[in-house]
């Protein structure tokens, strides 16, 4: 099993929220087996799979109440993970227990500190209101991604390839004759690319019936070290004062499963005719269209990878968002001190 090195003091969206029921869920986030539930109460339990006495899943035992028996010998553990019994003897040993994480739900996203609970501070914690109603519609799902977390961000951050991976839904002219201008704010990297009088591409005339061309403008902002917001804006051409020039956002976040794998939650979010469910379902069938998409390059990108070797990477202009995302990422890895 790939294992690391990971950022581990970091807060990584584990799960959306209706996916956690008080009911047991398996996730793996960075190389750690994980069992979560919902508890009673309404907050989460997000523990080690593995039994602390010999090793055998949890999540393959039975919930009773908020706490969780093994199904190898029986042993109960709490919510917080700590043993509350063992049948086989009356005293519990000091400290027995599975270890537990920390975890905040915010905005219909579960997420979880999966490194030193002491650093664990709520106020990190990112706030993609669009991920909500009533004012929004969003559309949320899960892809497994067979490729490492930052070949994904390098995908987000260079849109050049919408044109020829993304055919049926996201291309349309002026990606490639237009640059990207960049700034960076801290952490923060943002990159914004204008694209005017181009053609509608096949997504944005699907919300909005546009009669001709349009002015496209494409607002990416790096969040380190796994979140990247992309807002798209769509105009009819050289309408500047139009009221509904936010189009949609897609929000995308990128947690490690192990190294060589991950989690790619996303959502797509539009503030125009929210409440047309026929809508939002056709804008979540073409944005996964597009999602399986990447899918397919970043999994033949990583066995590329994986072999090693070959010449060094070249970076062209429109990669400067990716390599000023990826000198904060560095920076992150060296503050924890991994490699
Ligand atoms: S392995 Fe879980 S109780 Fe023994
Ligand atoms: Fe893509």
């Amino acid at each position: 099993m790939a294992n690391g090195p990971f950022l581990l003091n970091q807060w990584y969206v584990c799960a959306r929220s209706p996916e956690i029921k008080h009911a047991r869920l398996t996730r793996m986030i960075c190389g750690v087996p994980l069992l979560l539930f919902r508890r009673r109460d309404g907050e989460i339990t997000a523990i080690d799979d593995r039994c602390p006495h010999r090793k055998y899943p949890l999540s393959q035992g039975h919930l009773h109440g908020d706490e969780i028996e093994c199904a190898y010998h029986g042993i109960r553990f709490g919510k917080n993970g700590q043993c509350t019994r063992i049948p086989a003897q009356s005293e519990i040993p000091a400290g027995f227990g599975a270890r537990a994480f920390p975890v905040i739900e915010k905005s219909a996203l579960v997420y979880i500190w999966m490194g030193d609970p002491a650093k664990a501070d709520p106020r990190l914690v990112p706030d993609f209101f669009e991920n909500c109603g009533p004012d929004w519609a969003p559309a949320q799902d899960h892809l497994l991604i067979e490729a490492n977390w930052q070949l994904i961000i390098d995908n987000l951050l260079d849109l050049t390839h919408l044109t020829f991976v993304h055919k049926t839904t996201l291309a349309s002219s002026g990606i490639q004759e237009n640059p990207l201008t960049v700034t960076v704010d801290g952490d923060r990297v943002s990159a914004r690319r204008e694209m005017l009088n181009v053609e509608p591409a096949p997504i944005f005339q699907t919300i909005r019936e546009f009669l001709g061309n349009i002015d496209r403008f494409q607002n990416l902002t790096f969040i380190p070290p796994n979140h990247v917001h992309i807002r798209l804006e769509a105009r009819p051409a050289g309408k500047l004062d139009d009221p509904d020039l936010v189009h949609h956002v897609v929000l995308n976040h990128l947690t490690p499963e192990t190294e060589r794998t991950t989690h790619y939650f996303w959502t797509i979010s539009r503030r125009l005719r929210v409440n047309d469910v026929v809508l939002t379902d056709l804008l979540h069938r073409m944005n996964r269209t597009a999602f399986e998409e990447d899918a397919i390059i970043l999994r033949q990108q990583q066995r590329m990878v994986d072999i090693g070797g070959g010449e060094p990477l070249v970076n062209l202009a429109a990669d400067r968002a990716v390599n000023e995302a990826r000198r904060v990422i560095r920076s992150k890895f060296e503050e924890e001190g991994a490699t």
